[in-house]
């Protein structure tokens, strides 16, 4: 199913702020995931906020407001690990379920699991092992 342009007007800034919301509220209670982004995170948890609504409006509505570089900064997190990316997309499904229709749920989900997808691939892709790696958790 392509994007059409009714599906892009669909999503508003402010589906965008509560989908970022509820998605790290998620995030800070896993027992996996919460104690990576609270240790890099630590008390910077606002303008980590602002700059995931930025990515998302970019992302969603090509905005352009995000201006980052995610695959440098992923590289410099410790302790991520290509398994944990399954944890990532399940909160980021379960947060787009519960708060949009189906459609604007399914458009967030496309792009995050390319998003995860080509992260992935930046961050563990090596040329002399299989892919994707055999036996990662
Ligand atoms: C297991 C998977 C992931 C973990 C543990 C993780 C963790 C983090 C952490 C700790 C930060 C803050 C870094 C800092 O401020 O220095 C961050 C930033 C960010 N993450 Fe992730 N992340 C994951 C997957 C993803 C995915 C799949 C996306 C996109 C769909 C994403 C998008 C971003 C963006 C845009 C930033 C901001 C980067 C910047 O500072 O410009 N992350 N992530």
């Amino acid at each position: 199913m392509s994007i059409e342009v009714k599906d892009i007007a669909a999503v508003s800034e402010q589906q965008i702020r509560q989908l970022v919301d509820l998605f790290y509220d998620k995030v800070r209670a896993d027992p996996e995931l919460g104690p990576i982004f609270e240790r890099v995170i630590q008390e910077q948890w606002e303008p980590h906020l602002r700059k995931m609504y930025d990515f998302w409006s970019s992302v969603m509505l090509t905005t352009g407001r995000y201006k980052g570089q995610p695959v440098a900064v992923h590289k410099r997190i410790e302790g991520l690990e290509i398994g944990l990316f399954d944890r990532w997309l399940a909160l980021f499904g379960e947060s787009c379920a519960e708060l949009l229709d189906s459609e604007t749920a399914s458009l967030f989900w496309r792009k995050a699991v390319r998003i995860a997808e080509s992260l992935k691939f930046a961050l563990f892709y090596r040329p002399d092992r299989p892919w994707p790696p055999i036996g990662a958790p």
